[in-house]
């Protein structure tokens, strides 16, 4: 048992990967034993669960340690050019495409390539990645000649790869390439006896950063932590913990300082238990259920607008028709207008009929705005929320000409 510790103690030092929960320990077992090989690894695991830090950890325990680790977030990039950002151009091969350009895997030759969110490539962008995977070489686009590359392939999603197989959406050859070996990110909620450790890390590192005093949490502080859900796992956490210290700087951190962060922080899709909420619901499906309600919301006061300016446009004022002849709800309302704008109960689309003047963009804009707001412009949980793609979100924001207000 103290054998077991002080080799768990080691590991987590050795990696820089706190933790040691069955979860964790398993997980640093099998970094230490594929890190030094070149074999490629897909990490999987919730957003905010430590899937860089596990692929960093891999690329600096490894032999090419001292050459590039380029990090590729695949669900930023816009299909159209990923192919070009990946495995570079040749001049003339497109539009704009005036000198030659290297791409990803040119650039970390010797190193590691980092593939996050590769469940968001294109179809048949993973064709390519495959032939990389298998054979080391690429074809540059617009390129007949192709190039070879030593470059070590770490893969992430927090998606199911999986479902996406299922779907269609995720190419089966490439997902059984990739899944051989498999490092599983556990949730933090799925291993809470590390909290405490994770909790008293990021707080005295804090605390040494910003030169301020930190005493510690009292037992009843562990204890509320352990208990909330942290949907946003290790980042959620750390960013809580450094806001309170700053904030609180001085004394030992007691529970009804916690409670106060995590009331102010919470949402109801949290699950925090201190709201009373419905515990039956996995997060990515009470995160939905919140925009539908959003969108519903937004259905009913375009409908209230609406019905605002017809009353406002049909009020007899002035007008021959008398008091008694007007009916708002039949001259100006027909009935499957009105019905709409209270059918809550079902999550029907959009019903363009209703929404009158409104053009489906802008009704999209208004729901991707009200989104981001909700999500703290985390572009990667609006997108989760709605359905939608991480990069066909960047590409709305861009088109609708979407910012963040300050
Ligand atoms: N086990 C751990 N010990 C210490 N710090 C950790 C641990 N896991 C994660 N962190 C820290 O938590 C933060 C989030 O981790 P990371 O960026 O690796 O998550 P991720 O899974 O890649 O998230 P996303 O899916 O959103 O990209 C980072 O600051 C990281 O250093
Ligand atoms: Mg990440």
């Amino acid at each position: 048992m103290y054998f077991e510790n002080n080799r768990n103690d080691a590991l987590q030092n050795k990696f820089g990967i706190l933790g040691k929960s069955a979860g964790v320990q398993a997980m640093l077992e099998t970094i230490e034993q594929v890190a030094p090989t070149d074999i490629s690894v897909l990490i999987a695991g919730e957003s905010g669960s430590g899937k860089e830090l596990v692929a960093a950890a891999l690329h600096k325990h490894s032999k090419r340690s001292h050459k590039p680790f380029i990090i590729v977030n695949c669900g930023a990039i816009p299909a159209g050019i990923i192919e070009s950002e990946l495995f570079g151009h040749k001049k003339g091969s497109f539009t704009g495409a005036q000198i030659d350009r290297k791409g990803y895997f040119q650039s970390a030759d010797g190193g590691t390539i980092f593939l996050d969110e590769i469940g968001e490539t294109p179809l048949g962008t993973q064709v390519k990645l495959l032939r990389v995977l298998e054979q080391g070489e690429f074809l540059p686009v617009g390129s007949s000649k192709s190039m070879r590359v030593d470059v070590r392939i770490v893969a992430a999603s927090n998606r199911n790869l999986e479902k996406e197989v299922d779907a269609g959406t995720f190419r089966k050859d490439l997902y059984y390439r990739l899944k051989a070996i498999t490092i599983t990110v556990p949730s933090l909620r799925n291993r809470r006896e590390d909290i405490a450790i994770l909790a008293n890390k990021f707080a005295s590192d804090c605390a040494i950063r910003n030169q301020i005093l930190f005493k510690g949490f009292s037992e009843g502080a562990y204890k509320v932590m352990s208990q909330n859900r942290w949907p946003g796992n290790i980042r959620e956490l750390k960013n809580f913990i450094e806001s309170m210290v700053i904030l609180e700087k001085g004394g030992v951190i007691k529970t009804d300082v916690i409670y106060r962060y995590l009331n102010a922080e919470s949402t109801p899709t949290e699950l925090n238990p201190l709201l009373p909420v419905k515990l039956d619901k996995n997060v990515d499906q009470a995160e939905r259920e919140l925009i539908l309600q959003q969108l519903f919301m937004l259905r009913r006061e375009i409908a209230e607008m609406k019905e605002i300016m017809a009353r406002g446009l049909a009020t007899p004022r002035g007008s021959e028709a008398s008091a008694d002849e007007y009916n708002p709800d039949l001259e100006v309302l027909p009935d499957d207008h009105v019905h709409e704008a209270h059918a809550e109960e079902s999550p029907a689309i959009l019903n363009p009929q209703m929404l009158g003047n409104l053009t489906a963009a802008q009704v999209e804009k208004e729901l991707i705005l009200r989104s981001l707001e909700r999500f703290n412009y985390n572009k990667r949980k609006t997108a989760l929320a709605l359905q939608m793609a991480e990069r066909t979100l960047y590409r709305k924001i861009k088109d609708y000409g979407i910012a963040k207000e300050n």
